[in-house]
């Protein structure tokens, strides 16, 4: 992905530990696209030379107002004009307060203050001790810079440098990567609430056996990834599934179909839009054996008889929410033919205004797919491409269609 391509992003480093973290960050950046200029306080070389940050950023680092290389000397002017953002990463508890009243006694407090503060986004990754973080004044910090408009990242949480426990750890170098894209996504989702099904679901037959399907949850997680990123509070059913819950996410995991069926209907009532990219057995054994099914000697099989699950998506289009317009749902058709014609047929089956139809044997376990959108009136391709690409332009569309395009 090149998901920060264009973008020019200053990236500042205060004095802490997290300072190692910060070269990773650089690389990250760079590697998605980014050009990434550094700006270092003296506090910050004390943990990492500028020299690793040039070579990382591949560009020569900036430390001091006074610095002779601009033509201007205006160092604080020219580098904040030329940013798309300005990343402070780590941001030490002193940095946050200096912000805070607008101090500029050196050339990275200098350049903030010095930003047009309506076209560069200030972003702080705060890091420090946790009584650094939970003390009042931090606190009281925290909550107005963001009401001066910069834009807050959470902290982590867990062993810090200086062997006490607790919040304060700067989010880890892929957090914070994610964090900046999604930044910088439209927010077309925003004050949305989101229901996402996503994955197989696995049916027992006895203890050590069960039926379940090639679905591998990538498209739902994307899709669970991209709402966030619009902006919308997003809640992620997953069957059984190896995948990273995307950051902002919450997941809830389920196995079987009934499992599924019972946490959707939970969360059905507080989401604004449903989408149901899950791949839900359609039957089930019976009853589950209590103990596994052994061969007896006699080449017989044992009998499964199968009761039918039930369609998740159908019951909640039924909904009178979704039947009133309080819930958009979006179906998902994993075809193996005939892709329009059966995503029509299907849309109409299970009532909703949106149907996503997929060739399910050329997108299973796949980083790639191509969609086909559905609605009453018309079909729009989405082109193949990675599913977080196809997930992105799917909620733009969705976004439209709800009359919320950003
Ligand atoms: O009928 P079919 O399984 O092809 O329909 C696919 C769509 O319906 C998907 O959106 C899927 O998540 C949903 N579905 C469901 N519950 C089922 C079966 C399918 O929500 N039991």
């Amino acid at each position: 992905m090149n998901d920060l391509a264009g973008k020019h992003i200053v990236l500042g480093l205060t004095g802490g530990i997290a300072c190692y973290k910060a070269a990773e960050l650089c690389r990250a950046l760079v590697k998605e696209g980014a050009t990434v200029q550094v700006v270092m306080t003296e506090a910050a070389g004390q943990f990492i030379t500028p020299v690793t940050m040039q070579a990382l950023s591949n560009r020569s680092v900036y430390g001091s107002q006074w610095d002779a290389r601009e033509a201007n000397n205006m160092a604080h002017i020219n580098l904040s004009r030329e940013a798309d953002a300005i990343l402070i990463a780590p941001c030490s508890a002193d940095f946050m307060a200096k912000l805070l009243h607008g101090r500029a006694d050196e050339l990275l407090s200098l350049m903030c203050l010095a930003r047009p503060i309506a076209e560069v986004p200030l972003l702080i990754a705060p890091a420090m001790n946790r009584e650094m973080w939970a003390h009042p004044a931090t606190q009281r910090n925290v909550a107005q810079l963001k009401a001066d408009g910069a834009h807050v990242f959470d902290v982590g949480s867990g062993e810090q440098a200086c062997g006490e426990v607790g919040d304060g750890r700067m989010l880890e170098p892929d957090e914070l990567l994610a964090e900046v894209v999604a930044f910088f996504q439209p927010k077309s989702l925003l004050g949305q609430r989101v229901l996402v099904t996503a994955g197989p679901t696995y049916e027992a037959i006895d203890p050590v056996r069960g039926i379940t399907n090639l679905s591998s949850g990538k498209m739902g997680f994307a899709i669970a990834r991209a709402a966030h990123e619009a902006g919308a509070e997003v809640t992620l059913v997953a069957g059984p599934v190896h995948l990273a819950t995307p950051r902002g996410v919450r997941r809830i995991d389920v196995k079987s179909a009934q499992n599924m069926h019972q946490a959707v209907m939970e969360q059905a009532p507080d989401a604004t839009i449903f989408i149901a990219t899950a791949a839900v057995a359609d039957w089930r054994p019976a009853s589950a054996a209590e103990q596994k099914i052994k061969k007896d000697g006699t080449g017989q099989a044992p009998a499964l008889a199968f009761v039918e699950n039930p369609d998740i998506l159908a019951g909640v289009a039924q909904s009178e929410r979704a039947r009133g317009g309080a819930l958009y749902c979006v179906g998902f058709a994993a075809e193996s033919h005939d892709l329009l014609a059966n995503a029509q047929v299907k849309r109409a089956r299970k009532g909703v205004p949106l149907l996503v139809g997929n060739i399910g044997p050329a997108t299973f376990g796949q980083d790639d797919n191509a969609l086909l959108l559905v609605d009453e009136h018309r079909a729009v391709e989405l082109p193949r491409a990675d599913k977080l690409t196809l997930a992105r332009q799917l909620v733009a569309e969705i976004a439209r269609r709800l009359g919320h395009a950003a």
